[in-house]
């Protein structure tokens, strides 16, 4: 059985590098839970990424390699094989993802062959790997079609039945995990964020964060410093609680699993900011970063449009708007804004118990709203917010 004692030796792997988790990932296994805890930390990603670009430290500890292709299973390898003392891999961190407005059946056949491409590799190169850590999401819980269970969500809440099971690809990602952990040495967690605030050096359409800050941005332009930003939901979305899985508390939360196997492994987690929040709380909050006050949707003027639908009724205004504040031109068109519109309509109680994290020890917490901040200031830093 694999020993999780933190020694200098240990190196991290983040297959995802470039994204909203494996970011993060990189900059934190520098310096959580100590600067001694990796030896080495190499981020893998499919697309070109710079140093500079994505704004990481120059830590000589820190190696990126782009230009793997988990969908090709030979490639993988062959990528990871040109990889210095890649035999010295012992925490690897699974936060790739491909696939976005597939199928369902697509995105359960694509995601399945990354895990599995990666994991066929490490098993071949990477002898002293000791834990792996996978991520899924909130979305096993619940899906249309079928009652939702009652909130908080706790991690051992039942698979959702056929038909609809087997078009969960977080299902079957765990099932390709479970496949390649038997008979093997290393330990494994999976690890499931709900709404995830953060920053990605790549567009990501899917942000939450970016879209969020850019309608508030944008409105303000429109609307003036200081105007009244009525919260753009229902009464019901307003109150209703859900949880936020700030990018670092994940993060944390990944490498602090990774490092406690004796308590973690062969176990899922929910992992969020703290106990259930809700937009009335935080409304005000990131309309204030903003300039704005934010107010609740019975400030609603009748007969307005509001939200996303106010806002693509402006875009006649955009590309000036993102030319004149220094961004991308086309920020606004590559946003998909049905993302930030479910967010903010849902009238349903989805938030996440926590108590399975914190019996491991996990105690961290960041306060409500923090995180749409912190994610914006680097959103701000990297010229994809005004
Ligand atoms: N984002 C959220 O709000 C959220 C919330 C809860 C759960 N989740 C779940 O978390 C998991 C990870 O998603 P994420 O949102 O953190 O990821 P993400 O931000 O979408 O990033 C995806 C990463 O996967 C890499 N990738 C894509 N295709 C690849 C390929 N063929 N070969 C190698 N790398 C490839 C990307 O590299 P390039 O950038 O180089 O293409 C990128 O680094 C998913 O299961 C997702 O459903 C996400």
């Amino acid at each position: 059985m694999c020993s999780n004692s933190l020694d200098s030796k240990d190196v991290a792997l983040i297959f995802g590098a470039s994204g909203i988790t494996g970011w993060p990932l990189m900059r934190e296994c520098l310096s959580y839970p100590s600067k001694n805890t990796f030896s080495r930390v190499l981020g893998l990603s499919n697309r070109p990424l710079s140093r500079e670009t994505a704004y990481l430290p120059d830590d000589p500890r820190l190696e990126i390699y782009t230009g793997i292709d988990l969908l090709d299973k030979d490639q993988t390898r062959q990528t990871l094989e040109t990889i210095p003392a890649i035999g010295e891999v012992t925490h690897v961190y699974f936060v790739a993802y491909t696939g976005h407005g597939r199928t369902a059946e697509e995105l359960v056949r694509l995601n399945s062959a990354l895990v599995d491409h990666a994991l066929l590799a490490l098993k071949k190169l990477c002898p002293r790997m000791k834990f792996f850590t996978l991520q899924t999401g909130g979305k096993g819980y619940a899906t249309a079609g079928v009652p939702w269970p009652p909130a908080p969500w706790k991690e051992d809440l039942p698979r959702l039945p056929e038909p609809y099971a087997s078009k969960i690809f977080y299902y079957a990602v765990y099932d390709v995990m479970i496949r390649h952990a038997a008979g093997s040495s290393w330990q494994w967690s999976e690890i499931r964020p709900s709404y995830l605030p953060g920053f990605t050096p790549h567009h990501n359409a899917m942000s939450i964060a970016h879209s969020l800050g850019l309608f508030i941005a944008f409105y303000r332009s429109v609307k003036g410093a200081g105007a009244t930003c009525a919260f753009p939901g229902t009464p019901g979305s307003w109150e209703a609680l859900h949880s936020d899985s700030s990018q670092d508390v994940v993060a944390h939360f990944h490498i602090y699993t990774s490092l406690h196997g004796d308590k973690t492994h062969g176990r899922s987690f929910n992992v969020a900011d703290g106990e259930g929040t809700s937009w009335k709380v935080k409304w005000p909050i990131v309309c204030n970063y903003f300039g704005l006050k934010g107010v609740g949707p019975s400030a609603q003027v009748a007969g307005e449009l509001q939200g996303t639908k106010w806002l693509l009724a402006q875009k006649y205004l955009w590309s000036a708007w993102a030319k004149d504040n220094g961004l991308k031109g086309d920020v606004l068109e590559n946003m998909q804004w049905d993302i930030l519109d479910t967010a903010l309509s849902l009238p349903l109680r989805i938030d996440y118990d926590l108590g399975a994290s914190r019996e491991i020890g996990f105690q961290e917490t960041m306060d409500v709203g923090k995180g749409f901040l912190v994610a914006f200031d680097r959103l701000r830093r990297a010229k994809f917010l005004p």
